[in-house]
Protein backbone atom coordinates (compact mmCIF):
# COMPACT_ATOMS: atom_id res chain seq x y z
CA UNK A 1 0.00 0.00 0.00
CA UNK A 2 0.90 3.81 -0.41
CA UNK A 3 0.37 5.79 2.44
CA UNK A 4 0.30 9.63 3.02
CA UNK A 5 1.13 10.44 6.17
CA UNK A 6 0.00 14.00 7.07
CA UNK A 7 1.35 15.89 9.95
CA UNK A 8 4.48 17.10 11.47
CA UNK A 9 5.10 16.77 15.07
CA UNK A 10 6.50 14.05 17.28
CA UNK A 11 2.89 11.97 17.41
CA UNK A 12 3.47 12.20 13.33
CA UNK A 13 7.38 10.94 13.92
CA UNK A 14 6.36 8.03 16.36
CA UNK A 15 2.99 6.49 13.43
CA UNK A 16 5.73 6.93 10.95
CA UNK A 17 7.87 4.59 12.63
CA UNK A 18 5.16 2.65 13.63
CA UNK A 19 3.70 2.45 9.61
CA UNK A 20 7.03 1.47 8.80
CA UNK A 21 7.21 -1.72 10.43
CA UNK A 22 4.28 -3.05 8.10
CA UNK A 23 4.72 -5.44 5.76
CA UNK A 24 1.78 -3.99 3.83
CA UNK A 25 3.70 -0.47 3.24
CA UNK A 26 5.04 0.23 -0.11
CA UNK A 27 5.62 3.51 0.22
CA UNK A 28 5.51 6.33 2.53
CA UNK A 29 4.82 9.57 1.84
CA UNK A 30 4.55 12.25 4.20
CA UNK A 31 2.92 16.42 4.23
CA UNK A 32 4.96 18.32 5.50
CA UNK A 33 7.13 15.97 7.51
CA UNK A 34 9.86 16.92 9.95
CA UNK A 35 13.28 15.81 9.49
CA UNK A 36 12.64 12.87 11.66
CA UNK A 37 9.86 12.11 9.75
CA UNK A 38 11.54 12.53 6.51
CA UNK A 39 14.42 10.74 7.74
CA UNK A 40 12.22 7.14 6.87
CA UNK A 41 9.43 9.02 4.54
CA UNK A 42 9.62 10.98 1.18
CA UNK A 43 8.15 14.54 2.24
CA UNK A 44 6.32 15.57 -0.90
CA UNK A 45 4.68 19.14 0.09
CA UNK A 46 4.25 21.63 2.42
CA UNK A 47 0.87 22.42 1.96
CA UNK A 48 -2.03 21.59 4.34
CA UNK A 49 -4.60 22.82 2.40
CA UNK A 50 -6.77 19.71 1.56
CA UNK A 51 -7.64 20.28 -2.14
CA UNK A 52 -3.36 20.15 -2.32
CA UNK A 53 -3.43 17.37 0.00
CA UNK A 54 -5.92 14.97 -1.86
CA UNK A 55 -3.96 16.43 -5.50
CA UNK A 56 -0.86 14.97 -4.21
CA UNK A 57 -2.52 11.89 -2.93
CA UNK A 58 -4.01 10.85 -6.29
CA UNK A 59 -0.47 12.02 -8.38
CA UNK A 60 1.52 9.32 -5.88
CA UNK A 61 -1.52 6.71 -6.32
CA UNK A 62 -1.83 6.58 -2.57
CA UNK A 63 -3.94 4.02 -1.21
CA UNK A 64 -4.72 5.38 2.53
CA UNK A 65 -3.90 9.05 3.88
CA UNK A 66 -3.38 8.56 7.55
CA UNK A 67 -4.00 11.90 9.07
CA UNK A 68 -1.84 12.91 12.30
CA UNK A 69 -3.93 16.85 13.05
CA UNK A 70 -6.95 17.44 13.24
CA UNK A 71 -7.24 20.88 11.20
CA UNK A 72 -7.44 18.83 7.72
CA UNK A 73 -10.42 16.37 9.40
CA UNK A 74 -12.27 19.62 10.58
CA UNK A 75 -11.66 21.06 6.99
CA UNK A 76 -13.37 18.18 5.64
CA UNK A 77 -10.26 16.36 4.36
CA UNK A 78 -11.97 12.84 4.48
CA UNK A 79 -15.09 13.92 2.25
CA UNK A 80 -12.68 15.05 -0.22
CA UNK A 81 -9.98 12.02 -0.33
CA UNK A 82 -13.35 10.27 -0.80
CA UNK A 83 -14.70 11.46 -3.26
CA UNK A 84 -11.46 10.83 -5.34
CA UNK A 85 -11.56 6.99 -4.37
CA UNK A 86 -8.66 7.55 -1.75
CA UNK A 87 -9.21 6.22 2.06
CA UNK A 88 -8.40 8.09 4.81
CA UNK A 89 -8.02 7.35 9.23
CA UNK A 90 -9.70 10.44 10.26
CA UNK A 91 -13.14 10.93 10.41
CA UNK A 92 -15.20 13.05 8.64
CA UNK A 93 -16.12 16.60 8.64
CA UNK A 94 -19.27 16.02 11.06
CA UNK A 95 -17.10 13.96 13.02
CA UNK A 96 -14.20 15.80 13.27
CA UNK A 97 -16.58 18.59 15.02
CA UNK A 98 -16.50 16.49 17.93
CA UNK A 99 -13.24 17.77 18.23
CA UNK A 100 -13.60 21.38 16.11
CA UNK A 101 -16.20 23.06 18.11
CA UNK A 102 -16.61 22.44 22.21
CA UNK A 103 -20.51 23.29 22.22
CA UNK A 104 -21.07 20.81 19.39
CA UNK A 105 -19.11 18.31 21.02
CA UNK A 106 -21.03 19.41 24.53
CA UNK A 107 -24.47 19.64 23.06
CA UNK A 108 -23.91 15.65 21.66
CA UNK A 109 -22.77 14.28 25.43
CA UNK A 110 -26.05 15.68 27.02
CA UNK A 111 -27.77 14.56 24.00
CA UNK A 112 -26.71 10.92 24.63
CA UNK A 113 -26.10 11.36 28.75
CA UNK A 114 -22.43 10.35 28.21
CA UNK A 115 -20.54 11.81 31.65
CA UNK A 116 -19.35 14.95 31.25
CA UNK A 117 -19.33 18.91 33.59
CA UNK A 118 -22.20 20.78 33.56
CA UNK A 119 -21.67 23.73 31.29
CA UNK A 120 -22.86 26.73 29.42
CA UNK A 121 -22.16 28.37 26.18
CA UNK A 122 -22.00 31.77 25.03
CA UNK A 123 -22.10 33.50 21.50
CA UNK A 124 -21.18 36.82 22.86
CA UNK A 125 -19.07 39.18 25.15
CA UNK A 126 -22.16 40.64 26.96
CA UNK A 127 -24.32 37.63 27.94
CA UNK A 128 -21.05 36.10 29.00
CA UNK A 129 -20.19 39.40 31.35
CA UNK A 130 -23.55 39.62 32.77
CA UNK A 131 -23.44 35.22 33.64
CA UNK A 132 -19.94 36.09 35.74
CA UNK A 133 -22.06 39.19 37.16
CA UNK A 134 -24.08 36.71 38.61
CA UNK A 135 -21.81 33.45 39.16
CA UNK A 136 -20.58 32.86 42.57
CA UNK A 137 -18.96 29.98 42.40
CA UNK A 138 -14.72 29.63 41.67
CA UNK A 139 -13.05 27.98 39.85
CA UNK A 140 -14.12 27.84 36.38
CA UNK A 141 -13.08 26.65 33.33
CA UNK A 142 -13.55 28.46 29.97
CA UNK A 143 -12.56 26.94 27.03
CA UNK A 144 -12.91 28.69 23.15
CA UNK A 145 -15.43 27.19 21.68
CA UNK A 146 -12.70 25.75 18.50
CA UNK A 147 -9.55 24.61 17.61
CA UNK A 148 -6.48 26.26 19.53
CA UNK A 149 -3.61 23.95 19.84
CA UNK A 150 -4.05 23.38 23.30
CA UNK A 151 -4.51 27.32 23.93
CA UNK A 152 -8.16 27.81 24.19
CA UNK A 153 -8.80 26.66 27.88
CA UNK A 154 -8.71 28.55 30.89
CA UNK A 155 -9.17 28.13 34.37
CA UNK A 156 -10.50 31.26 36.32
CA UNK A 157 -10.24 31.45 40.24
CA UNK A 158 -12.23 34.42 40.93
CA UNK A 159 -14.41 36.86 38.67
CA UNK A 160 -11.74 39.14 37.72
CA UNK A 161 -9.92 36.26 36.03
CA UNK A 162 -13.16 35.15 34.45
CA UNK A 163 -13.18 38.82 32.97
CA UNK A 164 -9.91 38.98 31.61
CA UNK A 165 -10.39 35.75 29.53
CA UNK A 166 -13.82 36.80 28.50
CA UNK A 167 -12.58 40.21 27.05
CA UNK A 168 -9.03 38.33 25.72
CA UNK A 169 -11.55 36.06 23.54
CA UNK A 170 -13.94 38.23 22.12
CA UNK A 171 -12.72 41.79 22.76
CA UNK A 172 -8.52 41.59 22.15
CA UNK A 173 -9.35 38.38 19.46
CA UNK A 174 -6.75 36.63 21.07
CA UNK A 175 -7.49 33.17 19.65
CA UNK A 176 -9.37 35.02 16.19
CA UNK A 177 -12.21 33.23 15.14
CA UNK A 178 -11.98 30.16 17.46
CA UNK A 179 -12.67 32.39 20.15
CA UNK A 180 -15.86 33.79 18.97
CA UNK A 181 -18.20 31.93 20.78
CA UNK A 182 -16.86 30.04 24.17
CA UNK A 183 -18.07 27.59 26.58
CA UNK A 184 -17.86 27.81 30.50
CA UNK A 185 -17.90 24.32 32.31
CA UNK A 186 -17.51 23.11 36.42
CA UNK A 187 -14.18 22.60 36.81
CA UNK A 188 -13.81 18.68 38.00
CA UNK A 189 -11.39 17.42 39.81
CA UNK A 190 -9.61 13.62 39.95
CA UNK A 191 -6.99 12.21 37.55
CA UNK A 192 -6.73 12.62 34.40
CA UNK A 193 -6.63 9.56 31.03
CA UNK A 194 -6.29 9.64 27.68
CA UNK A 195 -8.66 7.04 26.79
CA UNK A 196 -7.92 6.80 22.64
CA UNK A 197 -9.54 4.50 21.08
CA UNK A 198 -9.30 2.93 16.82
CA UNK A 199 -13.12 2.65 15.13
CA UNK A 200 -15.06 2.29 12.11
CA UNK A 201 -18.21 3.46 13.45
CA UNK A 202 -18.69 0.42 14.68
CA UNK A 203 -16.25 -1.50 16.38
CA UNK A 204 -14.04 0.77 19.08
CA UNK A 205 -10.63 -1.11 20.28
CA UNK A 206 -9.41 1.11 22.87
CA UNK A 207 -5.69 1.28 22.61
CA UNK A 208 -3.70 1.11 26.13
CA UNK A 209 -4.69 4.04 28.18
CA UNK A 210 -2.13 6.82 28.79
CA UNK A 211 -1.24 9.57 31.43
CA UNK A 212 -0.66 13.04 29.80
CA UNK A 213 1.32 16.30 31.89
CA UNK A 214 -0.31 19.00 30.35
CA UNK A 215 0.59 22.14 32.68
CA UNK A 216 4.01 23.05 31.23
CA UNK A 217 6.12 23.33 34.89
CA UNK A 218 6.75 20.65 37.59
CA UNK A 219 3.91 19.40 39.96
CA UNK A 220 1.50 20.94 37.40
CA UNK A 221 1.84 24.40 38.02
CA UNK A 222 1.71 27.24 34.79
CA UNK A 223 -0.29 27.34 31.84
CA UNK A 224 -1.64 24.34 29.97
CA UNK A 225 0.21 22.71 27.10
CA UNK A 226 -0.17 20.79 24.49
CA UNK A 227 1.41 18.28 26.58
CA UNK A 228 5.09 18.16 28.18
CA UNK A 229 5.45 13.96 28.71
CA UNK A 230 3.63 11.02 29.18
CA UNK A 231 3.46 7.27 30.55
CA UNK A 232 1.31 3.98 29.31
CA UNK A 233 -0.04 2.24 30.57
CA UNK A 234 -1.89 4.83 33.07
CA UNK A 235 -1.81 3.27 36.63
CA UNK A 236 -5.43 3.54 36.74
CA UNK A 237 -6.62 1.71 33.91
CA UNK A 238 -7.86 -1.58 35.25
CA UNK A 239 -9.97 -4.29 33.52
CA UNK A 240 -12.97 -2.40 35.64
CA UNK A 241 -12.32 0.86 34.74
CA UNK A 242 -11.98 -0.07 31.13
CA UNK A 243 -15.63 -2.06 31.02
CA UNK A 244 -17.19 1.25 32.76
CA UNK A 245 -15.96 3.54 30.47
CA UNK A 246 -17.14 0.90 27.50
CA UNK A 247 -20.94 0.92 29.13
CA UNK A 248 -21.20 4.48 30.02
CA UNK A 249 -19.44 6.23 27.35
CA UNK A 250 -18.70 4.39 24.43
CA UNK A 251 -21.58 2.75 24.02
CA UNK A 252 -23.35 6.07 23.71
CA UNK A 253 -21.06 7.76 21.62
CA UNK A 254 -21.81 4.66 19.24
CA UNK A 255 -25.49 5.34 19.49
CA UNK A 256 -25.10 9.13 19.18
CA UNK A 257 -22.65 8.47 15.90
CA UNK A 258 -25.55 6.19 14.53
CA UNK A 259 -28.47 8.58 15.39
CA UNK A 260 -26.86 11.51 13.79
CA UNK A 261 -25.62 9.98 10.85
CA UNK A 262 -21.49 11.08 11.22
CA UNK A 263 -19.30 8.90 9.64
CA UNK A 264 -16.68 8.16 11.79
CA UNK A 265 -13.43 6.13 10.71
CA UNK A 266 -10.06 6.99 12.37
CA UNK A 267 -9.12 7.74 16.06
CA UNK A 268 -11.44 8.90 18.94
CA UNK A 269 -9.63 10.54 21.67
CA UNK A 270 -11.84 10.62 25.23
CA UNK A 271 -10.15 12.83 27.49
CA UNK A 272 -11.20 11.96 31.10
CA UNK A 273 -11.53 13.41 34.20
CA UNK A 274 -11.45 9.88 36.81
CA UNK A 275 -13.67 11.64 39.22
CA UNK A 276 -15.79 10.40 42.64
CA UNK A 277 -18.50 10.03 40.78
CA UNK A 278 -16.99 8.05 38.20
CA UNK A 279 -15.24 8.84 34.86
CA UNK A 280 -16.44 11.88 32.96
CA UNK A 281 -16.01 12.86 29.62
CA UNK A 282 -13.38 16.79 29.37
CA UNK A 283 -12.94 16.36 25.66
CA UNK A 284 -13.04 14.53 22.37
CA UNK A 285 -10.37 14.71 19.79
CA UNK A 286 -10.73 13.22 16.91
CA UNK A 287 -6.78 12.11 16.27
CA UNK A 288 -4.29 10.52 18.29
CA UNK A 289 -2.62 12.69 21.43
CA UNK A 290 0.46 13.73 21.35
CA UNK A 291 2.60 12.94 23.06
CA UNK A 292 0.18 10.27 24.05
CA UNK A 293 0.73 8.41 20.91
CA UNK A 294 5.06 8.38 21.64
CA UNK A 295 3.79 5.99 24.34
CA UNK A 296 1.71 4.10 23.40
CA UNK A 297 2.73 2.81 19.68
CA UNK A 298 5.74 1.86 21.05
CA UNK A 299 3.97 -0.94 23.19
CA UNK A 300 1.60 -2.22 20.50
CA UNK A 301 2.36 -5.41 19.43
CA UNK A 302 0.17 -5.39 16.36
CA UNK A 303 -0.24 -3.98 12.25
CA UNK A 304 -0.89 -0.15 13.08
CA UNK A 305 -1.26 0.26 9.00
CA UNK A 306 -3.52 -3.07 8.87
CA UNK A 307 -5.36 -1.88 11.62
CA UNK A 308 -5.98 1.92 10.29
CA UNK A 309 -6.88 0.48 6.40
CA UNK A 310 -9.21 -1.87 7.93
CA UNK A 311 -11.07 0.73 9.87
CA UNK A 312 -10.85 3.57 7.14
CA UNK A 313 -12.68 0.19 5.14
CA UNK A 314 -15.11 -0.32 8.14
CA UNK A 315 -14.17 -3.62 8.46
CA UNK A 316 -12.55 -3.97 11.75
CA UNK A 317 -14.87 -6.26 13.40
CA UNK A 318 -13.24 -9.29 14.48
CA UNK A 319 -9.78 -7.56 14.91
CA UNK A 320 -7.92 -7.14 18.07
CA UNK A 321 -4.52 -5.30 18.84
CA UNK A 322 -1.71 -6.96 20.82
CA UNK A 323 0.38 -5.45 23.67
CA UNK A 324 3.85 -5.44 25.25
CA UNK A 325 3.99 -6.21 28.66
CA UNK A 326 6.25 -3.30 29.18
CA UNK A 327 5.57 0.33 30.33
CA UNK A 328 6.45 3.47 27.91
CA UNK A 329 7.55 6.70 29.19
CA UNK A 330 8.08 10.26 27.02
CA UNK A 331 9.42 13.65 28.02
CA UNK A 332 8.94 16.57 25.73
CA UNK A 333 12.10 19.25 25.45
CA UNK A 334 10.40 22.62 24.77
CA UNK A 335 11.54 26.02 23.75
CA UNK A 336 11.81 29.11 26.19
CA UNK A 337 8.84 30.92 26.27
CA UNK A 338 6.16 27.69 25.25
CA UNK A 339 3.57 27.70 25.79
CA UNK A 340 3.65 31.30 25.01
CA UNK A 341 5.83 33.43 22.32
CA UNK A 342 9.16 31.43 21.14
CA UNK A 343 12.11 31.54 19.08
CA UNK A 344 12.87 29.27 16.14
CA UNK A 345 15.92 28.95 14.55
CA UNK A 346 17.87 27.84 17.59
CA UNK A 347 21.37 25.45 16.44
CA UNK A 348 20.50 21.69 18.06
CA UNK A 349 23.20 20.22 19.67
CA UNK A 350 23.41 16.18 19.90
CA UNK A 351 25.87 14.27 21.24
CA UNK A 352 24.84 10.79 19.79
CA UNK A 353 22.27 10.08 16.69
CA UNK A 354 19.53 12.65 16.26
CA UNK A 355 16.93 10.05 15.55
CA UNK A 356 17.46 8.44 18.76
CA UNK A 357 14.50 11.26 19.61
CA UNK A 358 11.41 11.75 18.29
CA UNK A 359 11.47 15.08 16.37
CA UNK A 360 8.33 17.37 16.91
CA UNK A 361 9.57 21.22 16.39
CA UNK A 362 12.47 21.01 14.42
CA UNK A 363 13.98 21.56 11.16
CA UNK A 364 16.92 20.99 8.68
CA UNK A 365 18.89 23.48 8.11
CA UNK A 366 21.90 22.51 5.64
CA UNK A 367 23.68 20.23 7.71
CA UNK A 368 21.89 21.27 11.33
CA UNK A 369 18.87 20.58 13.01
CA UNK A 370 17.61 23.76 14.80
CA UNK A 371 14.08 24.52 16.58
CA UNK A 372 11.07 25.08 14.36
CA UNK A 373 8.35 24.93 17.13
CA UNK A 374 7.66 25.02 21.17
CA UNK A 375 7.40 21.39 21.87
CA UNK A 376 11.13 20.64 19.77
CA UNK A 377 12.12 16.46 20.88
CA UNK A 378 11.04 13.68 22.97
CA UNK A 379 12.74 11.21 24.37
CA UNK A 380 10.74 8.36 24.60
CA UNK A 381 11.75 4.28 25.53
CA UNK A 382 10.28 1.22 27.56
CA UNK A 383 11.12 -0.18 30.21
CA UNK A 384 9.60 -2.93 32.41
CA UNK A 385 8.73 -0.67 35.01
CA UNK A 386 7.03 3.07 34.79
CA UNK A 387 9.95 4.26 36.46
CA UNK A 388 12.83 2.60 34.77
CA UNK A 389 11.11 3.52 31.12
CA UNK A 390 10.89 6.92 32.37
CA UNK A 391 14.96 6.76 33.79
CA UNK A 392 15.49 5.87 30.32
CA UNK A 393 14.29 9.18 28.90
CA UNK A 394 15.98 11.92 31.14
CA UNK A 395 19.47 9.69 30.37
CA UNK A 396 18.70 10.10 27.00
CA UNK A 397 17.81 13.50 27.41
CA UNK A 398 21.67 14.69 28.64
CA UNK A 399 22.79 13.85 25.16
CA UNK A 400 20.60 16.99 23.79
CA UNK A 401 20.70 20.39 24.30
CA UNK A 402 20.18 23.88 23.35
CA UNK A 403 19.83 27.22 24.48
CA UNK A 404 16.79 27.84 26.12
CA UNK A 405 15.95 24.40 26.21
CA UNK A 406 13.77 23.24 29.32
CA UNK A 407 11.89 20.46 30.03
CA UNK A 408 9.76 19.22 33.19
CA UNK A 409 11.75 16.66 35.88
CA UNK A 410 8.45 15.04 37.15
CA UNK A 411 7.08 13.03 34.45
CA UNK A 412 5.76 9.87 35.70
CA UNK A 413 5.43 10.84 39.16
P1 LIG B 1 -9.41 20.27 26.82
O1 LIG B 1 -8.71 20.91 25.65
O2 LIG B 1 -10.87 20.48 26.85
O3 LIG B 1 -8.97 18.86 27.04
O4 LIG B 1 -8.77 20.93 28.11
C1 LIG B 1 -7.38 20.96 28.33
C2 LIG B 1 -7.07 20.66 29.78
O5 LIG B 1 -7.74 21.61 30.62
C3 LIG B 1 -7.55 19.31 30.26
O6 LIG B 1 -6.68 18.27 29.93
C4 LIG B 1 -7.65 19.55 31.75
O7 LIG B 1 -6.37 19.50 32.34
C5 LIG B 1 -8.15 20.97 31.82
N1 LIG B 1 -9.62 20.96 31.87
C6 LIG B 1 -10.48 21.03 30.83
N2 LIG B 1 -11.76 20.97 31.23
C7 LIG B 1 -11.73 20.86 32.57
C8 LIG B 1 -12.73 20.75 33.58
N3 LIG B 1 -14.04 20.80 33.29
N4 LIG B 1 -12.32 20.66 34.86
C9 LIG B 1 -11.01 20.64 35.17
N5 LIG B 1 -10.01 20.74 34.28
C10 LIG B 1 -10.36 20.85 32.98
N1 LIG C 1 -1.92 15.61 24.67
C1 LIG C 1 -3.20 16.13 24.48
C2 LIG C 1 -3.72 16.08 23.12
O1 LIG C 1 -3.15 15.47 22.24
O2 LIG C 1 -4.76 16.67 22.88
Amino acid sequence: MNVLLIGSGGREHAIAKKLIESPKLTKLYSIPGNPGISSISETIGTDLKIDSIVKLAKEKSVDLIFCGPEQPLVDGLSDLAEKSGIKTFGPSKMGAALEGSKIFSKQFMSKYDIPTSDYKYFYNYDEAVSYFKRRKTYPVVIKADGLAAGKGVKIAKNREEADEIIKSYFIDKSLGKSGESIVIEEFLTGEEMSAIYITDGTTFLPLIAAKDYKKVYDDDKGENTGGMGAYAPHLAYTDELKKIIEDNIISKIKIGLKKEGIDYRGALYVGLMLTDEGPKVIEFNCRFGDPETQVILPLMDSDLLNIANLAAGKKLSGTTIKWKNSFAGCVVIASEGYPGDYKKGVNIEFSGNPFDFIHAGTKQVSDKIVTNGGRVLNAVSIGSSKSSALLSCYKLLEKVKFDGCFYRKDIGT
